[in-house]
């Protein structure tokens, strides 16, 4: 017989691969159990099994490596790569809503994303968060309920939103008055609110580095359709952080996050008596603190 015929040819030990992956398993199950390795034992399983479904080759696997490398370098104190990573694909959105399961009826969770401030200014009834006046005039009126469709008096509204060109104040603090388009606001007895702001742009997930760089090469696009961020707080209810989303922007079915749900579509409609203002209406439904 010919020894080299013995010998595993390249691309030909997909039994040999999940052999290791079989003993990786068998070594962990001889250690402490623990939720880490529990969770190691399922990503090595699951990268052994795409490994050799795809017959994973040592450039490849170099390639993976480099990017790896890449999105490393470009995580710092003011930049997460990583974090954006799994906002692309989707694992941010799913953990989310894993950790905030929503009744029926109940507005859905959604992540905070990376644009939040905590400091943001107390704002009366009726305040203007746009603070440098440009953009398209939107009025909004909301309501916070709860379950029962009770009105939930005293909760903290929290609201932050781009301007009409797609960034934040904390982007680009050189162009953008401090704390504009945000602030903190608190429903009435009947449960109301109401602010006066500019209309949100949609805006893109940064494209200068490995991930954006990724989704582009995929032929898929970083884009998330216009939206107000708002974060509500009130005794006895979970605290719901959520985006309300313009129906009417074109990108509104492919949210590069997957932040997009039903519930969460508003139509930005044109003000009466308003040349060029928006009107936007919403009920933010909270649900009862789970007990335990
Ligand atoms: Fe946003």
């Amino acid at each position: 017989m010919d020894g080299r015929q013995q010998q595993p040819q390249p691309g030909e030990g997909p039994s040999a691969q999940r052999a290791i992956a079989s003993d990786f398993a068998d070594r962990l199950n001889r250690v402490a159990p623990s939720r880490l390795g529990d969770a190691v034992g399922q990503l090595v399983a699951a990268l052994h099994d795409i490994a050799a479904k795809i017959a994973l080759t040592p450039e490849e696997m170099r390639a993976v490596v480099a990017f790896l490398t890449e999105a490393g370098h470009h995580a710092d104190s003011r930049r997460q790569e990583w974090v954006l990573l799994a906002d692309a694909l989707g694992l941010s959105s799913l953990v989310e809503d894993m950790a905030t399961p929503r009744p029926e009826g109940a507005t859905p969770n959604t992540v905070a994303g990376p644009f939040y401030r905590a400091d943001a200014p107390d704002l009366p009834a009726g305040a203007n968060l746009s603070r440098d006046g440009r953009g398209v005039p939107l009025a909004v009126r909301g309501r916070v309920l709860g379950l029962n469709g009770a009105p939930v008096g005293g909760a903290l509204v929290e609201v932050w939103q781009a301007n009409g060109e797609g960034r934040y104040e904390n982007q680009e603090p050189d162009r953008q008055p401090e704390h504009n388009l945000r602030g903190r606001l608190r429903s009435d007895a009947q449960g109301r609110f109401n602010f006066r702001s500019v209309m949100p742009k949609g805006y893109a997930l940064p494209s200068d580095g490995p991930v954006g760089r990724l989704i582009a090469r995929l032929g898929l696009c970083l884009e998330r359709p216009a939206h107000i961020h708002f974060r509500v707080s009130a005794e006895g209810h979970e605290r719901l952080t959520t985006h309300i989303f313009d129906r009417a922007d074109p990108a509104i079915g492919r949210d590069a996050i997957f932040g997009v749900k039903p519930e969460l579509l508003a139509d930005f409609r044109p003000a009466e008596g308003a040349a060029d203002g928006r009107l936007l209406d919403l009920k933010l439904v909270l649900c009862p603190l789970r007990q335990g």
